[in-house]
């Protein structure tokens, strides 16, 4: 099915034609934190935009207008479902009527802390059953260099069809920052590299008409490794602090202070906080997936390991440092009541995924403590086989021996929690200001 030089010329310039025009119709394949706001943000650039996912109930909500992702306004759907822009379907088929396809399915890691291509590449086998000449396929999922052209590549350059040529393939990573109301998929720069040159201007000319800037670059591994760069800088300086933060709690230090005064220095210094430990699946994450590259090339990648053994044992930390508060005002951890303010693994949203309060929660229990919490975005969670609810602050806060702030949510009100808990240890200094024997900091 190769196309000629003169073929291929033209199904460049008709796709091309269809992207400036946005006739262009837009395929989104996985329809979570991130395939979402982004069939959103090309639905609303006037495109006419096919999310597929395997999940029913998503497809279900999508289609009566209904959103299930925090950025995304329920209104700004259901304003597109009716405009006919935006449609949801469980139905690969769909692509065969498409001429753009995004890739934003999840790649998690196994146990053994490898990565886990599975999503990836049950969905292109998928595409690859519908995927035709004159089409632009866009990875966006975060993965390891080489990913795109090692594996999503042969699986769509079927019947002989040759990528810059017959069909267009680019990896763009995404870069989203949920309950970031600043920054969201339109105004956050989006790299995109493509298999060959004009992959990539094909891609940076599909992004242009949706998102404010695009930043082409080389290839698809450098698209990758951008990625995995931003993510690694940012879990290697958590463990640094978080490593700092350990060290100043034995010399009596408070790390806050430090922190604070360093920033003033007003260049070569950009401050990072320490906390109960990484959550999310991105920065717990994504920098093993580089680890596990470079191991194939013989390389260790030594600061990778070293942060996520630091940022793994915070919630050990954080643990002894209860237990500790608890010691000194003469109670043992076992049969104490601790009440956790936050669940989720970062502030103001509701996602508890690889969240540290989940292992602290953990800890504690096995520690034979009787758990709480409240988190104003997190109706319940389960422990151990337990169902948790989230419960009203002021009763879960004045019943406990022990009240520990694990996510630091805006909208809870910590001068309530304190004036409630009799004893409350703070792991990210959310009670700034606030001075009192009850508090314990980080
Ligand atoms: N959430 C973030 O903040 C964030 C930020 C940047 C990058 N990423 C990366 O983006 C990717 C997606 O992350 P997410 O947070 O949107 O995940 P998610 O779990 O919220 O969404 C993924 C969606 O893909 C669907 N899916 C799974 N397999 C599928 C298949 N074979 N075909 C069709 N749909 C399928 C799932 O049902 C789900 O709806 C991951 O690689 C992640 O690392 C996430």
């Amino acid at each position: 099915m190769q196309s000629t030089s003169a073929e291929s010329t033209q199904l460049t310039f008709t796709l091309a034609a269809k992207i400036v025009d946005r006739t262009a119709r837009v395929g989104i394949v996985g329809l979570g934190y991130v395939g979402l706001p982004l069939a959103v943000e090309f639905a609303k650039a006037g495109f006419s935009v096919t999310g597929i996912d395997l999940v029913e109930s998503k497809i279900a909500r999508i289609n009566a207008g209904d959103s299930y992702v925090q950025d995304v306004a329920g209104a700004e759907v259901s304003a597109l479902v009716e405009a006919g822009k935006l449609h949801a379907t469980t139905d690969f088929g769909a692509i065969a009527d498409l001429d753009t396809i995004n890739i934003c399915v999840p790649t998690p890691l196994r146990k053994t802390k490898d990565p886990d291509m599975s999503y990836i590449v049950s969905a292109c086998q998928e595409i690859a059953k519908f995927f035709h000449p004159g089409m632009l396929a866009i990875l966006e999922s975060t993965t390891y260099p080489g990913t795109t052209d090692e594996v999503v590549l042969p699986m769509l350059s079927h019947s002989g069809m040759q990528a810059g040529r017959d069909f267009f393939l680019c990896f763009s990573p995404e870069r989203i920052d949920p309950g970031n109301p600043r920054f969201q998929t339109r105004n956050i720069p989006k790299v995109v590299g493509g298999v060959t040159p004009a992959c990539t201007e094909m891609g940076a000319l599909f992004y242009a008409q949706a998102l404010e800037k695009v930043v082409p670059v080389s290839n698809t591994q450098v698209a990758e490794m951008v990625k995995l760069l931003e993510n690694t800088f940012r879990m290697i300086n958590i463990g640094l602090v978080n490593e700092l933060a350990v060290m100043c709690d034995r010399m009596g230090i408070n790390i806050w202070e430090v922190i604070d005064a360093a920033a003033t220095k007003p260049f070569g210094f950009m401050p990072f906080y320490p906390g109960p430990g990484l959550g999310g699946h991105c920065i717990p994450i994504d920098p093993f997936y580089l680890s596990w590259k470079t191991r194939q090339a013989g390389i260790e990648a030594r600061f990778i390991e070293l942060a996520g053994y630091i940022n793994s044992h915070m919630p050990h930390f954080v643990v002894e440092k209860i237990q500790n508060a608890l010691n000194d005002r003469g109670r043992a951890i076992k049969g104490a009541r601790i009440h956790i303010l936050g669940v989720a693994y970062k502030r103001d949203i509701d996602d508890v995924r690889e969240s540290p309060a989940l292992d602290i929660l953990h800890l504690l229990k096995n520690r034979g403590a009787i758990i709480s919490f409240t988190d104003p975005y997190v109706r319940s969670i389960r422990i151990a086989g337990e169902d948790l609810f989230s419960t009203d602050l002021c009763v879960g806060a004045s019943a406990a021996d022990c009240v520990a702030i694990i996510t630091d949510h805006t909208t809870i009100n910590y001068q309530t929690a304190l004036q409630e808990a009799s004893l409350i240890v703070d792991t990210r200094n959310a009670l700034r200001g606030f001075e009192s024997h009850k508090i314990v900091r980080l």
